[in-house]
């Protein structure tokens, strides 16, 4: 199947398109080192790259991109690419949330954003305000964001809540827990993307990603834009999703609609 270029909005099969795509956004370090230009430089330029991703998604269909920008192992980089990384972070909120807005996309922020100063505390608590009505795509930028931390922070508000402490059975179960897990009221990812050559997750969405597609590319992150997602798409679109059943089951008619959660 040949996806819609970037000239038209005819998306064939609009039900096969990935509702949600999840994308770690890996290899600006190496992009700009290859150029002989700072590490930060490659940063700057993975910024374009965002906003050109999000007009792609937006074209296609997709309902929700979910994007990895600094993960709670990040902070073990040198200082001053983390003072960077914190100062492009807020530039962006303040720059660019006006133009998503006018998209009717609706900004959302995942992590622990206790580890942020108050400056760019205050600047994401305004941006997702600012775009919670929206009803457009939906783009989620995790920030100070871990897997574990996300699975953590899940079990311990099951477990404050009245009904599991009081029920005298103190199982939890994965109907407990996934309510207080990160964009829990999304699909769960159906497509997952990782640039820079890596084939690791690197503590992004570990419990949402059990069941999502795999996509791994060379491309540098700053080199990414709507031609290698709809590379990955076109990939996506050819895989049999079986979720533990077998692929006589997927072709039977009869078979109840697949869940996984
Ligand atoms: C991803 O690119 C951006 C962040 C993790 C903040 P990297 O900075 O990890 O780039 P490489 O992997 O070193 O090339
Ligand atoms: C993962 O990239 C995190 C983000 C892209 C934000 P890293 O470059 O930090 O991952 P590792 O450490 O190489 O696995
Ligand atoms: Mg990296």
């Amino acid at each position: 199947m040949t996806l819609p270029s970037s000239t038209t909005q005819l998306v064939p099969e609009v039900h096969a398109i990935p509702q949600h795509v999840a994308i770690i956004m890996d290899g600006n370090g190496r992009w700009a080192s290859s150029r002989r230009l700072p590490r930060v430089a490659g940063h700057e330029r993975g910024l374009s790259a965002l906003r050109k991703t999000v007009e792609a998604s937006v074209e296609i269909g997709i309902k929700a991109l979910t994007v990895f920008a600094f993960s709670s192992e990040n902070w073990r980089r040198p200082e001053d690419e983390v003072s960077f990384l914190m100062a492009l972070f807020l530039r962006a909120l303040r720059r660019e949330v006006k133009e998503l807005h006018r998209n009717g996309i609706q900004l959302r922020i995942i992590g622990d954003l206790d580890g942020f100063s108050e400056p760019l505390r205050k600047a994401i608590r305004d941006s997702v305000e600012r775009t919670r009505g929206n009803e457009g795509m939906v783009l989620t930028v995790a920030v100070n964001y871990g897997g574990r931390w996300d699975v953590l922070n899940a079990v311990n508000k099951a477990l404050e809540q009245d009904g599991v402490q009081r029920s005298g059975t103190p199982r939890l179960t994965e109907d407990s827990i996934r309510p207080y897990l990160a964009l829990s009221d999304l699909p769960e990812p159906d497509l997952f993307i990782r640039t820079g050559g890596e084939q690791r997750i690197s503590n992004f969405m570990l419990w949402q990603l059990a069941y999502t597609e795999l996509f791994f590319t060379n491309v540098h992150w700053p080199d990414f834009d709507g031609t290698v997602l709809r590379e990955a798409i076109e990939s996506y679109l050819v895989r049999e999703r079986r979720f533990g059943r077998t692929s006589g089951q997927l072709a039977s008619q009869t078979m109840p609609s697949i869940r996984t959660n």
